[in-house]
């Protein structure tokens, strides 16, 4: 098969598409035959080397954690899904990769619906994934006012999306050019950086019940003064969290009790119009390296989606 997939550590010059031994379904997972999938931090984080979990991989590795696409084979033990069916979702977090390829295995998913573009789709999974499960260990729910720091991001926006269906106010952190990207999602903006707890007070009478961390950026300190207490925090990102008394919570979604239902939300909302998965853009797997160095600048908002070489609308989605 083709994939993307780089075998040494560096910039995103590294990735080429060439061949690949294909792999196969195992117990409990999938295989797609990929038609786009997403790029997320971490891929940037694994190519460039460095980070302890670069030292986790073989090489060469192809890069990419979520991916949509037909089923074309079904592992043991699997039921609900056949092949010809149309999936969204993403790899076991073990694997830290194999989505950019022509064929992956998904070791989570759901239906497709037909309101969602491959591109949504593939570049979705883990951010759907990630934001449910914090917003279940937060209780968001109807009537919760909610600040999410680091709003406009893969995770950020749809954070908001989520917590806005299940009857929360959300209100948004973001760069100065992401503020009008966080007000069409539904949220009320407000600038990231030092002042928060005060520009969130003016804005909103200090009262925040609950606060979520998708940025890493250092704030907790400033969302626990903004919420009232640690217990009513959860970061995904930061690693100093458990020693504030702020919750983190960590990528194995099978793992936890309510894991892996938040695709069939988004993929219910999508359908009653509710839910959108923000692209940034979308870029044929060819040019990865050119995603992967966009996907390195800022003001990152939504996801950026690579195409198979066989799917033919490559258009930037907005
Ligand atoms: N725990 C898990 O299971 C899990 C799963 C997925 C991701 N993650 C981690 O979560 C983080 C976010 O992922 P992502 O996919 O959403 O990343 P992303 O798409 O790169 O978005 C990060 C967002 O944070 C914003 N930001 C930058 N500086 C900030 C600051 N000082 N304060 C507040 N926000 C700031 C960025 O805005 P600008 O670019 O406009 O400045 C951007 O919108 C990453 O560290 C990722 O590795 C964890």
């Amino acid at each position: 098969m083709f994939a993307v997939q780089f075998d040494r550590f560096g910039p995103p010059e590294v990735l080429s598409v060439g061949p690949f031994p294909e792999p196969h379904a195992g117990p409990g997972e999938v295989r797609v035959r990929v038609e786009a999938a997403g790029i997320s931090p971490v891929d940037l984080a694994l190519r460039a080397g460095g980070s302890p979990s670069s030292e986790k991989i073989a090489l060469p590795h192809i890069p990419g954690v979520d991916a949509a696409g037909v089923v074309d084979e079904v592992g043991p033990g699997v039921t609900g899904v056949a092949v010809g069916d149309e999936v969204f979702g993403a790899v076991d977090v073990a694997r830290l990769g194999g989505a950019s390829a022509e064929f992956a295995v998904l070791a989570f998913w759901t239906a497709k619906p037909s309101s969602m573009s491959w591109e949504e789709a593939g570049a979705g999974g883990t951010s759907i994934e990630t934001a449910t499960r914090a917003l279940d260990l937060l209780g968001v729910r109807e009537g919760t006012t909610l600040l999410i720091d680091g709003a406009a991001g893969g995770v950020g926006g749809v954070a908001v999306q989520l917590a806005i269906a299940r009857g929360a106010r959300v209100i948004g952190t973001g760069g100065p050019e992401s503020q009008d990207f966080i007000s069409r999602l539904a949220a009320i903006p407000v600038p990231y950086g030092p002042g928060l707890p005060e520009r969130v007070r003016a804005l909103h009478d200090g009262r925040v019940g609950l606060a979520l961390d998708v940025a890493g950026a250092g704030s907790l300190p400033e969302l626990i003064a903004i919420t009232g207490s640690a217990a009513s925090v959860v970061t995904i990102a930061d690693f100093t969290g458990p020693g504030l008394g702020v919750r983190l919570s960590l990528g194995d979604f099978g793992g936890e009790p309510n894991g892996r239902h938040g695709l069939a939300v988004a993929a219910a909302l999508s359908e009653e119009g509710r839910f959108r998965l923000p692209l940034r853009e979308v870029f044929p797997m060819a040019e990865a390296a050119r995603a992967h160095a966009l996907a390195a600048r800022g003001p990152r908002q939504g996801k950026i989606a690579l195409t198979a070489p066989h799917v033919l609308t490559t258009t930037a989605l907005a």
